[in-house]
């Protein structure tokens, strides 16, 4: 089963994204509520997901799955069908169970009626029975794009792109290269349309002029590099490639195509590994100034930057870090602190108060917002802020302060300690994985490390 935040009810969610569309002035940009690519409230830890493959080239194979699902007295949550990762011909269903009815008898018939089926669930245990499962190798993280709960390509009915086919299309493109994405490949190129650079122009041009006043200094000393080296020009939307080449030389970081919803699970464990999973499509062109979930603008303008400054780097990989194999009440709170600092977060330069958030360096509307002293102010305190509940489609009435990346990450490390966990973990960059710290001899080597490390920082210290 797939984990993420429960504190917000999906279906309220989808009842407050129907009315805001309407309710704001038509000439304030509307705030975008998307802050990370984090699946919120669907894949509760009471539902279980299937994906499974018809064999090829049946006719009217749904209803017969359907019908099983009656038969066992099994309510559906979510359905889709999607590409088959393993089988290149076909494709695959998949579907999120209630926890009423049948579904083990409802698996089995299935499974004799299909080209294979799995089960996703977190409840799987290691060899010795104490560690749950969660990436260990970099490339692990490729298994995402088969966990995903929602395609991609799939839109609301009030999303502003519901009744363009040709935006759907656009859409279906953009979700199945990130679908057939696997690591160590080029980052897909795209080729951007007029209609899809202007809509990025219009931004690009609106946002830019807020940040030397709104902006912390950290986007600010970035911002330039990117537009040096990475294209970021109002006529011309950056390529991720070049972008994701960018930031492994700054801090180490890289980015990946997300094909649909992750669990927050699957999107915190990518940032242990330093990798940060993107969209590349852009929002409908009927409405530049609001998009109801993330897209290359929130991305590329709002979390980019941010990720070539190495104290954030470190920040956003210790919550990584903090997230494997925590239980699932932590990954609901680190996907909090997640939302106050990476999404929402605003630092304090000189005694003033900036913004580092994503969510507020995409958003016009919020970004001024954010620091005219309309709303409530709080030190980041991750275990209160983590606590914390909070809208996802207007103005955040409360916004957490960071003294410094340095100060956020200390007490995110702090934080982190008091999560139950019966080992520790390290990211070894060297071999891009993760190492679970549970025995002698792997903690003596890692001693050994520092001393090294600390002969070299107490010679370097000498010739000062
Ligand atoms: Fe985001």
């Amino acid at each position: 089963m797939m984990s993420a935040p429960r504190n917000i009810n999906y279906a309220d969610d989808k009842k407050k994204k129907l009315a805001s569309p309407d309710s704001s002035p038509p000439d304030i940009p509307k705030l975008m509520p998307g802050g990370n690519y984090i699946k919120i409230g669907k894949d509760s830890a009471h539902s279980t997901c299937l994906i499974f493959a018809p064999p090829a080239e049946e006719v009217g194979v749904l209803a017969k799955y359907l019908a099983i699902f009656e038969k066992h007295g099994v309510n559906l949550l979510h359905i889709e069908s999607r590409p088959s990762a393993k089988l290149p011909e076909n494709y695959e269903f998949m579907v999120e169970c209630a926890p009423l009815g049948n579904i083990g008898a409802a698996i089995e018939d299935i499974k004799h009626q299909s080209e294979y089926l799995n089960i996703i669930t977190r409840d799987y245990k290691d060899n010795k029975g104490t560690v749950p499962w969660f990436p260990r190798r970099i490339r692990d993280l490729d298994r995402f794009a088969n966990q995903i709960l929602s395609y991609g390509a799939e839109l609301d009915s009030d999303h502003p792109g519901f009744t363009d086919p040709v935006y759907r299309a656009r859409r279906k493109y953009f979700a199945d290269i990130a679908f057939n994405y696997r690591h160590g490949e080029k980052l897909p190129f795209v080729e951007y349309t007029e209609e899809e650079t202007e809509t990025w122009g219009k931004v690009f041009r609106q946002l830019t002029t807020l940040y030397p006043t709104h902006a912390c200094k950290e986007h600010n000393h970035v911002f330039p590099l990117l537009v040096e080296n990475c294209g970021y020009r109002e006529d011309n939307i950056p390529q991720l490639e070049d972008i994701s080449n960018f930031l492994r030389d700054c801090t180490g970081f890289t980015l990946r195509p997300v094909a649909g919803l992750l669990s927050s699970r699957d999107f915190l464990a990518g940032l242990a590994f330093r990798v940060f999973h993107s969209t590349q499509y852009i929002r409908h062109p009927s409405k530049p100034y609001y998009t109801p979930e993330p897209d290359v603008c929130h991305e590329l303008l709002g979390h980019v930057p941010l990720f070539a400054d190495p104290d954030f780097a470190q920040f956003s990989q210790e919550i990584g870090l903090a997230s494997l194999g925590a239980p699932d009440e932590f990954i609901e709170k680190l996907a909090t602190c997640f939302w106050f600092t990476v999404e929402f977060g605003l630092c304090r330069e000189n005694g003033k108060l900036k913004a580092y958030g994503a969510g507020l360096l995409s958003s016009f509307g919020e970004l001024q917002y954010s620091l005219e002293d309309k709303a409530e102010i709080r030190p980041f305190d991750p275990p209160k802020t983590a606590l914390q509940k909070y809208p996802i489609t207007e103005f955040q009435p409360i916004y957490y302060v960071a003294e410094s990346f340095e100060d956020a990450k200390e007490k995110m490390i702090k934080y982190a300690a008091t999560i139950p966990k019966g080992f520790g973990v390290r990211y070894n960059a060297y071999t891009q994985s993760i190492e679970v710290l549970d025995s002698k001899p792997q903690i003596q080597r890692l001693v050994n490390n520092i001393s090294s490390e600390m002969a070299i920082l107490i010679d370097s210290l000498k010739k000062m």
